[in-house]
């Protein structure tokens, strides 16, 4: 089978390195997420990995990241099996096969054309799967799209990538859209924001940085309706334990600690009556 050849600069490139650390995980012996389908599509995509920027200690960080976000998803599905996701921004992630959500659910995963043409042509069709070729910032971006049900949107990876005013509107437009929902994210502090734009992923990619979320709070009246739950720090304490050396774990409960802690971890909020 001929390999995928990519081409792929700003955030779009960025998705490679999350795909990547997903396939080295699902290789590795006490994988996380056994993502195989993530460890088929990098075999069959013709790209030097080692160029994506990500230090191979990161990349457990990614994969667990990416285990919280399934975990809260599964959730919500279990709840509401009448459901609308929007996976925005979703780059080459798996998470659809990963949850194998009834057919009950029907499953947007939305990004630029070129990222919605190469999952095309890496993973298979199945019913109740959408895949939307559009920017996140596009006005019409829920054109289409019932508006008739409650809505789970994930977004992991995304929001840094987003122009402020951009991120808010379509957040605004999801509220008005839907009867209810739940936002499930991750959001970057000022500071966090400017870390980032010197990590080697970002700096590879040539991707410009802009939305900072500092204060949650100040969201919730940003984006009317939108009611703030909670924040979460990756990895969870469980896989800190489980998956870091004792330094590396002193440091990050140290961090999560401290005033820096909203450099970067998991944003929940939920509009209309969604239980
Ligand atoms: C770091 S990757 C994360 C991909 C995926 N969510 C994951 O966790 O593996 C960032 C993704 O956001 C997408 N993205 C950034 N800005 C976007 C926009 N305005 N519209 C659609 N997708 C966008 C990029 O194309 C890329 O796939």
């Amino acid at each position: 089978m001929d390999r995928e050849k990519v081409d792929l600069t700003g955030a779009p490139a960025t998705m490679l390195a999350t795909l990547y650390s997903k396939a080295v995980d699902a290789r590795s012996a006490g994988s996380v997420l056994h993502d195989e389908t993530a460890a088929r599509a990098v075999d069959r995509i013709d790209h030097d990995f080692s160029r994506t920027g990500l230090p191979a200690r990161d990349g457990i960080s990614a994969v667990l990241r990416s285990k919280e976000f399934d975990r809260r998803a599964r959730e919500v599905l279990a709840n509401q099996p009448e459901l609308t996701v929007l996976h925005l921004g979703c780059g080459l992630d798996t998470r659809v096969y990963r949850l194998d959500p009834p057919p009950t659910v029907s499953w947007y995963d939305v990004d630029y054309p070129a990222v919605i043409e190469l999952r095309r042509r890496l993973y298979p069709e199945r019913p109740g799967l959408f895949p939307t070729a559009r920017s996140v910032e596009d006005p019409g971006l829920l054109d289409g799209i019932p508006g008739d049900r409650p809505v789970l949107v994930l977004a992991e990876g995304v929001t840094l990538y987003l122009r402020t005013a951009q991120g808010l509107a379509t957040f605004r437009r999801i509220v008005e859209h839907f009867p209810a929902g739940t936002l499930i994210f991750d959001g970057y502090s000022s500071a966090g924001i400017w870390l980032q734009q010197r990590t080697g992923v970002v700096k590879a990619s040539g991707a410009r940085l802009e939305w900072a979320i500092n204060d949650p709070e100040e969201l919730t009246t940003l984006v009317p309706g939108l009611v703030f739950d909670e924040e979460w720090w990756f990895p969870s304490p469980a896989d800190l334990r489980a998956h870091y050396p004792w330094f590396q774990r002193q440091v990050l409960r140290a961090l999560f600690a401290s005033p820096f802690k909203r450099l970067g971890r998991g944003l929940t909020y939920h509009f209309g009556s969604t239980r």
